[in-house]
């Protein structure tokens, strides 16, 4: 079975066994010690977090922003799929796992969000699929590549911004890594060489994880550059976040140029990126 396989059936099992603390790894989201007032915590989360995402977009780069149809890739229980629904004309969740999507439409019900849908998804984006609610003009994605091993991620990501409608928006996080020095860098390789040293580094960092490990990647910021200006992003607000020893994530907000691609061509492919502080 190939790393991205067992990765997506680890998800599987987390989402049956302890859903909550599979997407906030942390303990007073554990299944047997829940309280109404921790999972009150777990679900404002995602309201406090696509409020931020859309203000961000709409200071830094579109302030008339208004999400039609917006697709949430990797969403989980459905923690910003229902705040994204409450914002759009429609919100769009795929998640690797069935079991996960099941509790987004439980979730989407229980909020009386009509208006979000969720689809499981094999290992491709199935754009006809998405496609029956109309023009993608926002994708969003958050806690999601960083659990998908690089080369996937970056096919996957491919095709989120290959959806996406000319002039529309996204949200993306990535994990990434300082190059470090020697001993960092030699760490780095027995990670990528050997999954169970992989497994043993990310267990120190983040905590165990008890009964299944899922696995946290890694991805160049260069690299992520590169496949935004490749789908005709124009416009690019770069967050760095610190994450632990060694790595900080990386919060890409942007804008697709909203012509075609020979009227992208013939203006120079431009691609303005500022940094957020
Ligand atoms: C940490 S959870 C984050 C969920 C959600 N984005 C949130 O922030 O609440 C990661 C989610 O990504 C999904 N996932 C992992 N690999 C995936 C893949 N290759 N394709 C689609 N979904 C994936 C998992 O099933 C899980 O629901």
């Amino acid at each position: 079975m190939s790393v991205f396989d067992n990765d997506v059936k680890s998800w599987e099992h987390l989402a049956q066994t302890d859903p909550l603390w599979a997407v906030l790894s942390s303990d007073e989201f554990r299944g047997g010690a829940l309280t109404p007032e921790a999972e009150d915590r777990f679900w404002r989360s995602g309201e406090e977090h696509v409020a931020h995402v859309i203000s961000v977009i709409r200071n830094e780069i579109t302030p008339d922003f208004e999400p039609g149809v917006s697709l949430d890739f990797g969403c989980g229980v459905g923690r910003n799929l229902v705040p994204l629904a409450e914002r759009s004309r429609d919100a769009v969740g795929l998640d690797a796992s069935s079991t996960m999507v099941k509790r987004s439409e439980a979730r989407a019900e229980e909020c009386g969000a009509a208006n979000a849908h969720a689809l499981v998804i094999d290992r491709t984006i199935d754009a006809e699929a998405v496609a029956q609610w109309g023009p993608v003009d926002f994708v969003h994605s958050v806690l999601v590549f960083q659990h998908i091993v690089a080369a996937e991620g970056f096919e996957l990501f491919d095709q989120l911004l290959d959806v996406l409608a000319p002039g529309g928006h996204g949200f993306v996080q990535f994990h990434c890594h300082d190059p470090g020095g020697e001993f960092v860098r030699a760490i780095r390789e027995l990670r990528l060489r050997h999954r169970w040293f992989n497994s043993l580094v990310v267990r120190s960092r983040l905590r165990p994880l008890t009964d299944s490990l899922v696995m946290l990647y890694e991805y160049d910021v260069l690299e992520l550059l590169g496949h935004l200006a490749a789908h005709r992003i124009a416009d690019v607000v770069l967050e760095r976040t610190e994450a632990g020893p060694g790595g900080y994530d990386v919060r890409l907000y942007f804008a697709k140029f909203a012509g075609s691609d020979a009227e992208f061509d013939r203006s120079g492919r431009p691609m303005k990126l500022r940094v957020r502080p």
